[in-house]
């Protein structure tokens, strides 16, 4: 891939700024994990696996610059980074997974020294970041085989490269059919309010040679029922235990849509994004972002000051419109309860 999303360089952490894309493309160095959860809120990084991969960067500078004399006051500074990273966003897991992943990790070293526990830790971020690749891999090789040569497929929001630690989930499926020369096209939904599909997605695949075709969101039950679209692929944020899956807000009306026209609907996303302990959507915490974002376009006003705004940040699709959930381990279908479980060996 010609860019990369999150990276640990010289004890600092770099991303590329998704806010600026695709006009700039501008990497930005972070030394303080303050600065990195802000990175988190302000959407500089994005997509459920790079927010995991931020966060544990992040909790691993925290780690580098606490001054403590004991390992009591050492781990009680950790808990407070750890907390600083768990406010920035709600509805992603992947946030929580590599926190919990984090804090695993120090406490396995609390018979260390602080500055084997520091190291200890940076060392686990930058395997967060490197499994999540290979995850990607996995996750492409494994949905390839689900979509058909010459397919037309529909993706909304962005879960490629600039979401994960590079290749993508969805798009790590679009992209793994595309190198075996599947001959595939790829319709990308704008995903308003954000522009996450003709920002991001369509920045990476038009990068890529992708044959790619952009469409605002309310375009694609048009295409739909004209019969142009084989199937849609999507990313997910968080996946309860039944298989009701939140991703970005839009992603629910595009799953009736692709189940009225009868297109397959699939979720690809890493075992990270898997919540077993909650038994249905209805328990994800949905984030309600900026009214701002709603309203303005670049800083410019397209409402009337004064109106009332709503900007859930994320929907949730019931499993009953998914026609099967792609992981780095395998495919679900059917019975997600007990298929969930068993794909992660629980
Ligand atoms: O608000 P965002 O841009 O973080 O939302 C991103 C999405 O909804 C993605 O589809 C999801 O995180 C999957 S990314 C591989």
């Amino acid at each position: 891939m010609s860019f990369r999303t999150i990276e640990w360089r010289d004890d600092s952490v770099i991303m590329i700024d998704q806010t600026r894309l695709p006009n700039e493309e501008i990497y930005n160095t972070y030394t303080d994990f303050k600065a990195v959860a802000e990175a988190i809120r302000g959407m500089v990084i994005r997509g459920a696996p790079a927010i995991g991969v931020a966060a544990a960067m992040g909790i691993a500078l925290g780690a580098r610059d606490i001054i403590a004399d004991t390992h009591e006051s050492f781990f009680r500074q950790l808990e407070n980074v750890c907390d600083v990273m768990a406010r920035t966003r709600p509805t992603a897991v992947n946030l929580f997974w590599a926190i919990e992943r984090m804090k695993r990790v120090a406490e396995g070293g609390r018979d260390k020294t602080l500055v084997q526990i520091r190291e200890l830790l940076k060392c686990e971020a930058i395997r967060v970041e490197q499994e999540d690749l290979t995850i990607c891999r996995n996750i492409g090789k494994w949905g390839a085989t689900l979509i058909p040569d010459s397919a037309i497929v529909l993706t909304h929001c962005n879960a490629g490269g600039l979401a994960t630690a590079g290749y993508g989930t969805a798009l790590g499926v679009i992209r793994a059919a595309h190198e075996a020369g599947k001959k595939i096209q790829v319709f990308a939904d704008e995903t308003r309010p954000w522009l996450q599909g003709a920002r991001l997605t369509a920045w990476e695949l038009v990068k890529e040679g992708i044959p790619t075709t952009l469409i605002s969101d309310n375009m694609a039950g048009f295409f739909m029922s004209r019969g142009e679209i084989t199937c849609c692929v999507v990313g997910a944020d968080r996946i309860a235990a039944n298989g009701d899956t939140a991703n970005k807000i839009g992603t629910y009306s595009v799953a009736v849509l692709a189940k009225e026209n009868n297109i397959p609907f699939y979720v690809a996303a890493p075992l990270s994004t898997l919540d077993l302990s909650l038994s249905d959507g209805g328990k994800i915490p949905i984030e309600e972002r900026p009214t701002e974002e709603v309203t303005h376009i670049k800083g410019i006003a397209i409402a009337p000051a004064g109106v009332r705004v709503r900007n859930p940040a994320f929907d949730v699709t019931p499993a009953r419109y998914i026609s099967a959930i792609i992981t780095e381990n395998g495919i679900v279908t059917g019975d997600y309860r007990s298929g969930l479980r068993r794909i992660t060996g629980a």
